[in-house]
């Protein structure tokens, strides 16, 4: 099945990659290995369609049990206290274009009296921050930015009667060896990719409101203690459109969000995100996704799961699949758009332009290749690309093309995807377009299904906002018209690279380009948050 010409008017979103956070300890197998037990095999439900079978030691079967069993374990102990939850303000989320580098957004109530933060969501990172006790942040009066009609606020711990300092001696202090004493509040520095962009400060612990839904119950409200960064100082990038008000990590690590709502026994350790065609979606926290969702596992990266990487096998264009295009790919919210190795890239490119009945074009100022000269009548059939993952789970992209539109309308299209060194990929937003995509750090998996983005909250379908206008009025297209503006420059995030390349660095000659592989670097290794002593950081250049 082609993808149909409606589906051409995509949102996307902007490139902003940040890589994770990390926290030590995130080696859920090794937690989990332990735990193998005769006990762990009484726990294991049985199934009615098969004989049980339990699987062979280390493969991806046997830890799937394990996880499941130690799942099933802490559940009779502990159960999850509710089934749902997402932030007071509603579920939705909404990406407001080029105004905002093209992420997607929620807004979250912190502290107590609460104060609202519009923030960027980053399964790519793992803290929460927001604009602080301001040195040096982003404007935040809504007039500087054409999307808003309200101001964006800056928050006080000082006022706020809930919050708490996060002193150096806190297991979740990643800094704490640069600190004069145990008791100093811990300060925090988070270098992205972007060159230059970062944000520091101080940790407080305060309350997140959120609310939820049960089996049986309407809409509760929760409140729950997490950690955020006070964000002080920021700079590059997050002074320039992306995230004014702060960014919420999603990542495997144990200071995000999803992970302190899980260890607190609230949801199950699993969320969702969901990304519709008209720049808006949801977010979930608990969610697992439906049974009939396709899945893959989480594979590690030099043994430690601190982003979400996926393996993939092969991928298709239209009905034929290509040969040796496996490759893995860091799975990221925070990127607007794809980018794959490139040797899987120019297989890709190859078999799509051959396919594709149209005259290939260029946009100067866009980052991408392969483009094509379109109207609006008759955008031609684009051949949909599939993504093969293990044991015939398949993931169709809907979406694999960005539309160029001119003053007259549509001008053209291109393949949105760019090519990268190395062999480690990143699956931006673009391509989860139409999916509700299930991190799920149960069974680490990768769960998606194709989804409208429905209230998961309300049998009902429920209006876009509140007051049922849409939050974001703007047609798809004039968000999008904005040919060789920063909209399309891939302004880049993610941490700042470790010194020098470690075991998992590719070990092939090519290792001697260092430069393009910065981002797989960083995706490998993902930087303790900026000590000073330990990261001989190589931006500087
Ligand atoms: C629950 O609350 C959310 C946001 O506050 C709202 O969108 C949703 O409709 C509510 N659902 C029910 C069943 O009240
Ligand atoms: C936030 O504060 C306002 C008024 O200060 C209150 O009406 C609202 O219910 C509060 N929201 C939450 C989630 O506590
Ligand atoms: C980053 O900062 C350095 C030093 O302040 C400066 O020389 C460089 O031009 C900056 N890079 C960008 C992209 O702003
Ligand atoms: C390609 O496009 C042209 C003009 O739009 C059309 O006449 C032709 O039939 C198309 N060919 C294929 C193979 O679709
Ligand atoms: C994978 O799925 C396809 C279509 O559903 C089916 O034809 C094929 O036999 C499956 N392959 C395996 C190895 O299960």
């Amino acid at each position: 099945m082609e993808t149909t010409p409606s589906l051409l008017l995509i949102f996307l979103s902007f490139l902003a990659f940040a890589a994770s956070d990390v926290t030590p300890d995130v080696t859920y197998s090794s937690r989990l290995i332990h735990r193998f037990s005769n006990e762990a095999m009484l726990l294991r439900v049985p199934r009615n369609d098969h004989g049980i079978r339990w699987p062979e030691r280390k493969n991806l079967e046997y830890y799937e049990l394990l996880v499941n069993s130690d799942f099933q374990r802490q559940k009779m102990k502990l159960g999850s206290k509710y089934n749902l939850v997402f932030p007071s303000q509603g579920s939705k989320t909404t990406s407001f274009g080029n105004d905002f580098g093209w992420l997607h957004y929620t807004w979250i109530d912190i502290g107590t009296p609460n104060v609202s933060f519009l923030v960027a969501l980053d399964v790519g990172s793992d803290l929460l921050w927001v604009p602080c006790d301001c040195v040096q942040c982003a404007p935040l009066s809504a007039s500087y930015y054409s999307s808003l009609d309200r101001d964006l606020s800056e928050y006080r711990p000082s006022g706020s009667s809930s919050s708490r300092h996060i002193p150096c001696s806190h297991q979740l202090c990643d800094s704490s060896p640069n600190c004069k004493s145990s008791k100093q509040q811990c300060p925090y520095t988070i270098d992205y990719y972007t060159e230059n962009t970062s944000s520091s400060g101080l940790l407080v612990e305060d309350i997140l409101h959120l609310a939820s839904v049960g089996d049986h119950t309407l809409n509760t409200s929760v409140q729950a203690s997490v950690i955020i960064g006070c964000g002080m100082k920021q700079s590059g990038g997050y002074l320039d459109g992306v995230a004014p008000d702060g960014l919420m990590g999603l990542g495997p690590g144990e200071i995000s969000v999803p992970s302190v709502l899980a260890k607190a026994g609230l949801i199950r350790n699993s969320f969702s995100m969901c990304f519709d065609e008209e720049d808006s979606g949801r977010i979930y926290f608990g969610d697992k996704g439906p049974p009939t969702q396709q899945s893959t596992h989480f594979l590690p990266s030099d043994g430690k799961y601190e982003t979400y990487i996926v393996g993939v096998d092969s991928c298709c264009i239209g009905n034929s699949c290509l040969k040796q295009t496996g490759f893995s790919a860091v799975v990221d919210s925070g990127t607007s758009f794809t980018f794959l190795p490139n040797s899987v890239y120019e297989s890709i490119a190859k078999e799509f332009d051959r396919r594709i009945n149209a005259t290939i074009t260029s946009y100067p100022g866009y980052p991408w290749k392969y483009c094509y000269k379109s109207s609006s009548q008759e955008l031609p059939k684009v051949p949909h690309l599939k993504l093969v993952f293990p044991f015939n789970n398949s993931f169709v992209v809907l979406n694999p093309v960005f539309v160029v539109y001119g003053i007259q309308g549509v001008s053209g299209f291109c393949l949105a995807i760019q090519p990268m060194e190395g062999d480690v990929g990143t699956i931006g937003q673009n391509f989860m377009t139409g999916y509700r995509m299930v991190f799920d750090r149960e069974k680490m998996k990768l769960g998606w299904s194709s989804s409208n983005c429905q209230d998961l909250a309300d049998g009902k379908r429920m209006s876009l906002s509140p007051d049922g206008t849409p939050v974001n009025p703007l047609p798809a297209n004039e968000q999008q018209s904005t040919p060789g503006g920063r909209a399309v420059a891939p302004a880049v995030a993610g941490r700042a690279p470790p010194s020098k390349p470690s075991a998992a660095a590719p070990t092939r000659p090519q290792q001697f380009i260092y430069l393009p592989l910065l981002p797989l670097l960083v995706l490998l290794h993902v930087v303790i948050s900026s000590f000073p002593l330990d990261t001989g950081t190589i931006t500087h250049g």
